[in-house]
């Protein structure tokens, strides 16, 4: 098995596909594979035991936490954040040929264990709840949660929890 094109690749072991294109600065961790044709960029992290498929385009700095499916034909933007065993889905009816991926846009984050409809696109800046089942778009800045997903808060909202957390003691 060998590995190809990051910084760790003496002392991780995974398995990087030769015919992926790794940007700068990119780190796939213990035991994650990363597919034919996939498109990583610069300074993007791939976290343990999580699967990036073919034919997958991920953007710079994005961030994906450990046992993350990420199957082929999706495409992530640029500073995304995907949390711990988030499920993209490509085919709504399994086992077809037809596959279609999910999108997600510039600084979204995906909270743990949230799953996301072949096909779905997550808007810019929007914000997927932990354990969210996301059926239908988001639109950007928004806030969603539950099963299925429901529009809770504004992303600015968000900003100001996350601000208010950091600051409390
Ligand atoms: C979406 C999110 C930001 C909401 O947090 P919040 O605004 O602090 O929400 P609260 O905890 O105040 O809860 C508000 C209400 O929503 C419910 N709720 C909160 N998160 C929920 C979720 N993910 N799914 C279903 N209900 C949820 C609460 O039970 C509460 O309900 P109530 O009003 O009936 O009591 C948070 O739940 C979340 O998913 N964060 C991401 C965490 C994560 O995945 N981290 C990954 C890195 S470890």
């Amino acid at each position: 098995m060998e590995n190809h094109g990051i910084c760790e690749r003496e002392m991780v072991n995974n398995y990087i596909s030769e015919k992926a294109r790794i940007g700068e600065n990119v780190k796939v961790w213990h035991f994650a594979y990363v597919g034919d044709n996939s498109e990583i960029g610069d300074n993007v992290k791939i976290g343990s035991l999580s699967h990036v498929d073919y034919d997958v385009k991920i953007g710079e700095n994005t961030m994906v936490e450990g046992l993350v499916y990420i199957p082929p034909l999706t495409r992530i933007g640029k500073n995304v954040f995907i949390g711990p065993a988030v499920a993209l889905t490509n085919d709504p009816y399994p086992p077809s040929e037809k596959l279609v991926g999910v999108i997600i846009d510039d600084n979204a984050i995906i909270g743990s264990k949230a799953v996301i409809k072949a096909g779905v696109r997550i808007g810019k800046n929007s914000v997927v709840a932990m354990g969210a089942v996301v059926t239908k778009d988001v639109p950007s800045d928004t806030v969603v949660i539950g099963s299925p997903a429901r529009q809770m808060y504004s992303r600015q909202e968000y900003d100001k929890k996350q601000l208010d957390w950091k600051n409390s003691i």
